[in-house]
């Protein structure tokens, strides 16, 4: 067993707004372990990013915690002062998200804005060794330094995607939370840019959080999967496990929901219904009103997460 660097126990995060309280994450827990690639997928709206930006503790308003802890390195992030929150943020844990020019700052130079980063946490270092430090993250990520001169509007998508990821790890963070990282890339720049990530995972030993809705992205990568539903945990466990034994009947209709190019099937099987009202969600089972396994207690009474050799489900059909 290696050491957790993260460890989420039944953290909840409510979002009230006129009509109620959005119920965005309500239970979930997840060990992220030294060096692993947890992959997190699920349809949108399912409470993903919210757990990516709870882990920095960036929370859009209204959104409060409702409950639960987050350790890091068993320091609960939840109960850290603001300025240790501050610090945690890029030096410990980097992010980066789905459209990176939303992250960089259009007016300032590239190299501006990683001299801006690495002084705010280390405002001993000069700029030159800033810069230094920068040029040196730049040949890790295969980019000329003289990219440090470019605005980023300059850059092409794929070449912005890679200088977020320079920014994010540009401090030296243990862990790295990833949201949708290729969804606004295309196909081979995407799987470009995935192939430079797990480079950089093995380079650094970084612990990746990948969220993403696309299975294959995250089959790609991870170690271990955790497949979230209404804002709750439907399974979890190793690639193989989820993918070759899926327990859960939502990762069952999301893996047939593939297409498979091999198999040659003439079509996809979407899953019926809706994602559930996370203001008024549906008793017992968020998934129940869409389960084609659906039994009485599923109506009734929210399921235990259970299972074996860490291949765990949260269905009655296995309690
Ligand atoms: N600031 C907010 N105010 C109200 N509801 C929010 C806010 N942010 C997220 N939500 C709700 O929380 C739920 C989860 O959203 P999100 O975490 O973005 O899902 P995902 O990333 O899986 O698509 C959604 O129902 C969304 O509408
Ligand atoms: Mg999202």
């Amino acid at each position: 067993m290696t050491e957790n660097v993260l460890e989420i126990k039944d953290l909840k995060v409510h979002f009230p707004i006129h009509i109620g309280t959005v119920k965005a994450i309500e239970g979930v827990s997840l060990d992220l372990g030294q060096g692993d690639v947890m992959g997190l997928v699920g349809e949108s709206g399912c409470g993903k990013s919210t757990l990516g930006f709870s882990i920095l503790r960036l929370l859009s308003t209204p959104g409060f915690f409702a409950g639960g802890s987050i350790k890091y390195h068993g320091r609960d992030i939840l109960k850290m002062t603001e300025s240790e929150v501050l610090d945690l943020r890029g030096k410990n844990i980097g992010m980066i998200f789905q459209d990176p020019l939303t992250s960089l700052n259009p007016l300032f130079k590239v190299g501006q804005q990683f001299v801006e980063t690495i002084r705010t946490h280390e405002s001993g270092l000069s700029k030159r060794e800033a810069t230094d430090r920068a040029a040196a993250m730049l040949e890790c990520l295969g980019i000329t330094t003289a990219r440090l001169n470019e605005y980023p509007h300059q850059m092409s998508g794929g070449m912005r995607q890679r200088i977020m990821i320079g920014l994010a790890l540009v401090l030296s963070p243990d862990v790295l939370i990833a949201d949708e990282p290729t969804t606004s890339l295309d196909v081979i720049v995407g799987a470009q840019f995935l192939d430079l990530l797990k480079e950089l995972q093995r380079q650094f030993n970084l612990s990746i959080l990948l969220i993403s809705h696309d299975l294959g992205v995250v089959a790609q990568l991870s170690d271990r999967i955790t497949v979230m539903y209404g804002g709750r945990v439907a399974e979890s466990g190793l690639v193989g496990q989820v993918f070759g034994n899926p327990l859960h009947p939502y990762t069952r209709g999301l893996l047939a929901s593939i297409p498979n190019i091999r198999l040659d099937k003439p079509a996809l099987e979407t899953m019926p219904g809706n994602t559930p009202d996370l203001v008024n969600p549906p008793p017992g089972c968020v998934f129940h009103p869409r389960c084609p396994r659906v039994m009485d207690v599923c109506r009734r009474e929210r399921p235990r997460t259970t299972g074996a050799d860490e291949h765990l489900a949260a269905c009655w059909l296995y309690s």
